[in-house]
């Protein structure tokens, strides 16, 4: 499909991979060009402002509930014609990876134990933890991955930049308040030292377990965790439900916007998928 110059494009849940060009909204700001809103509070753009909304791995981290409002929100944003674009982790291809380790696994490699490990973890680490990066974090630092190749070909190198990132010692207090401020300015510094406090609170009149329910629960409603799973015709099945018509799965490069891998969102400038553990769908406004 043809869009016409000077189009407007909508990143959504946009993290710190977007473009200049396009209108970009996060949770957490990482850029002045980045808007900061919490999405289950609705899009904050009036109706049919855009004429391509997008977001990557943002779908899961809602209820099936608040995503269904979501996509609904996302046609409400749209023009007629526009274009929804969307890249979630691929349920299926997860389940059938992790099959397939379990075959592996009887070779009793280090290997194949290390890439059954890491499937396990990509089945259900992201719904159930309690502390940022979770057990995956700790699987990518430990000091030798036997299977380094095989993450890069399931999720892209962006993980392993954890692992490159890590220094050794804990960080100062002064190095974590620049690195929140940096991350979404005065509010989410304001926000992080407000739940300390309530948590302490807490703590004081409801004990230990009180305490880590608040902690628990601030953290599960921060952004990080996944609360759905879609294979494609999950996806295909709420993107109807939301109004939308012409839906169709996608590869990291095909869309109904011509230029859409000139964007280099959802592949890198090699051609390479940016998150090949991806399921992309695609559909239009009626
Ligand atoms: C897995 S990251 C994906 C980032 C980027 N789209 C990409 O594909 O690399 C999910 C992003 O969604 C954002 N997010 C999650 N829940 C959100 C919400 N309720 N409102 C706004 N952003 C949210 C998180 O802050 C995070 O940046």
């Amino acid at each position: 499909m043809f869009m016409a110059v000077g189009r407007k494009i909508l990143n959504l849940g946009c993290g710190s991979r977007f473009n200049l060009a396009h209108t970009n909204v996060d949770f957490i700001s990482t850029h002045p060009s980045v808007r900061a809103w919490d999405l289950t509070e609705g899009i904050p753009f009036d109706d049919a402002t855009f004429d391509l909304v997008y977001h990557s791995h943002l779908l899961e981290h809602f209820s099936a509930e608040a995503g269904q409002c979501f996509l609904r929100e996302c046609a409400r944003v749209l023009k007629p014609a526009g274009i929804i674009r969307m890249a979630v982790p691929d349920l299926e291809m997860i389940a059938r990876a992790y099959l397939a380790t379990l075959t592996d696994h009887f070779n009793d490699s280090p290997s194949g134990i290390a890439n059954h490990s890491w499937m396990l973890l990509e089945l259900y680490d992201q719904t159930v933890r309690t502390q940022p990066g979770g057990a995956m974090k700790q699987f990518l630092l430990a000091p030798e991955l036997p299977n380094r190749d095989f993450i890069q070909q399931r999720v892209g190198s962006d993980a392993l930049k954890i692992s490159a990132a890590a220094k050794p010692g804990p960080r100062s207090l002064l190095r974590k308040l620049n690195a929140l401020r940096r991350s979404g300015g005065s509010k989410r510094l304001y926000q992080k030292l407000a739940a300390g406090v309530v948590g302490g609170i807490a703590g004081l009149l409801l004990g230990r377990r009180g305490r880590r329910s608040f902690e628990q629960g601030w953290f599960r409603t921060g952004g990080e965790i996944h609360q759905t799973m879609y294979d494609y015709h999950a996806l295909e099945r709420v993107l109807r439900q939301a109004g939308f018509r012409g839906i169709v799965r996608r590869d990291h490069q095909t869309s109904y916007c011509a230029e859409w891998s000139s964007f280099f969102l959802d592949n890198e400038p090699n051609g390479l998928a940016y998150k090949p553990d991806s399921l992309y769908a695609e559909g239009l406004k009626p």
